[in-house]
């Protein structure tokens, strides 16, 4: 496992490749991640350097608990890297799950909804793919982006916790999300004779619609 196996997509005029991260490109985390704006929602307040780069990528390399790909954006022939997104604590219990997260670090390339999309590549593999019965992943209060684009997948608030995180000035509350896989199999299997939440049927339906716009415009090579 470790990096997950490439996608690519269409956002606009660019190519976005979800594909294994390179050691020769480690030092953009650095440049990216030495930056307040990009890391203040992800509660790192250490600016990394290349040999803490280099360190977490062999780490990651040999992890069996997580799938990374690299973002890379391509345009022109040219390739570049500009964040990563992840499935972290894969666990395969009774109940498949992990946990995701993504990071952009490259602001110029913030707002055109390159995480909305990569979102949808993500979770449709995670479903499709893993067969995962459920991604979770947390968003600070403020994160309006990051909110707005897991929603689109059909991830949604299961509860808040209070005061996870001091962001510029202000203790700031984080919201759990959850998406649930939409195929009836692992939908019963998770809810088993319960009913489901209005607020989990309607994000049902995002996810399918997610998982439909995957499969129709989504490249796994
Ligand atoms: C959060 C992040 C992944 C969002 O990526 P992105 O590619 O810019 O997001 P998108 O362009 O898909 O935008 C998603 C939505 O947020 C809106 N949006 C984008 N930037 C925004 C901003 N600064 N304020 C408010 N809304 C914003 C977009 O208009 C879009 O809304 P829509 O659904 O109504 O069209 C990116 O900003 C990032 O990597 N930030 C740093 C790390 C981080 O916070 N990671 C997430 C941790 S949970």
């Amino acid at each position: 496992m470790a990096f997950g196996p490439k996608m690519s997509l269409s956002v606009g005029d660019l190519t976005i490749e979800l594909a294994p991260l390179t050691k020769e490109a480690m030092g953009e985390f650095v440049v990216g991640m030495g930056q307040h704006s990009v890391t203040k929602y992800i509660n790192r307040h250490l600016a990394p350097t290349l040999e803490d780069e280099l360190e977490w990528f062999d780490k990651t390399r040999i992890d069996k608990t997580k799938i990374v790909w690299g973002i890379w954006a391509v345009k022109d022939n040219e390739r570049v890297l500009i964040g990563n997104t992840a499935l972290s604590e894969i666990e395969n219990k009774h109940i498949r799950q992990a946990t995701s997260g993504s990071m952009i670090f490259r602001k110029e390339y913030w707002g055109i909804g390159i995480a909305s999309h990569i979102h949808k590549a993500r979770t449709w593999y995670a479903f499709k793919h893993l067969g995962l019965h459920r991604i979770r992943s947390a968003v600070i209060n403020g994160n309006v982006a990051s909110l707005k684009a897991l929603e689109k997948s059909g991830y949604s608030r299961v509860y808040v916790e209070r005061n996870t995180l001091f962001v510029d000035g202000e203790l700031r509350h984080q919201d759990n999300l959850e998406c649930l896989n939409p195929a009836s199999s692992f939908w019963s299997d998770w809810w088993h004779g319960e009913r489901p939440t209005a607020q989990a049927l309607s994000a049902r339906d995002r996810t399918r619609e997610a998982m439909k716009w995957a499969e129709d415009n989504v490249n796994l090579a």
